[in-house]
């Protein structure tokens, strides 16, 4: 190794030490949920069935997305599943007709119990309590 390739070798060890830990940084910060509440162990999500944002729940195939969780009336129960595809991440939509929740990216069918019907994914959607006094909603 030649003064050079040593004072080239030197540079590019420091770039490695600076960029990485920028990297790792962003990583961080990108999973990190901005509204923790709906995190096991945290306060639940509270929703009001009379906020207008939240109306369709109130019916038959109503739906909504909040905080990575989807939310769905199935005509028999309000469910709320996470809205994360287990596969690789897309998310997923409630098909009321079909009864089930199709993710857009791969073909992958989850059951309105979050259970995998058809693959590529092989782990089912994570399921949270849903209770209700009323119109308000408490998703844990
Ligand atoms: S991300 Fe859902 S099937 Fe691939």
């Amino acid at each position: 190794m030649n003064r050079r390739d040593l004072i080239r070798n030197i540079a590019a060890g420091t770039a490695t030490i600076f960029v990485v830990p920028s990297v790792i940084t962003s990583c961080e910060k990108e999973s990190e949920d901005p509204d923790n509440n709906s995190k096991p162990g945290g306060n639940g999500l509270t929703i009001d069935l009379t906020d207008p944002k939240y109306s369709n729940l109130g019916s038959a195939g109503g739906s909504k997305v909040v905080n990575d969780i989807i939310i769905f009336n199935t005509g028999d129960a309000i469910i709320a599943l996470s809205s994360i595809c287990t596969h690789q991440g897309c998310k997923v939509s409630y098909n009321h007709g079909n009864s089930n929740l199709p993710c857009p990216c791969h073909g992958s069918i989850f059951s309105t119990n979050g259970a995998v019907l058809q693959g590529p994914a092989q782990t089912a959607l994570q399921k949270h309590k849903v209770s209700r006094e009323g119109d308000i909603l408490t998703i844990g």
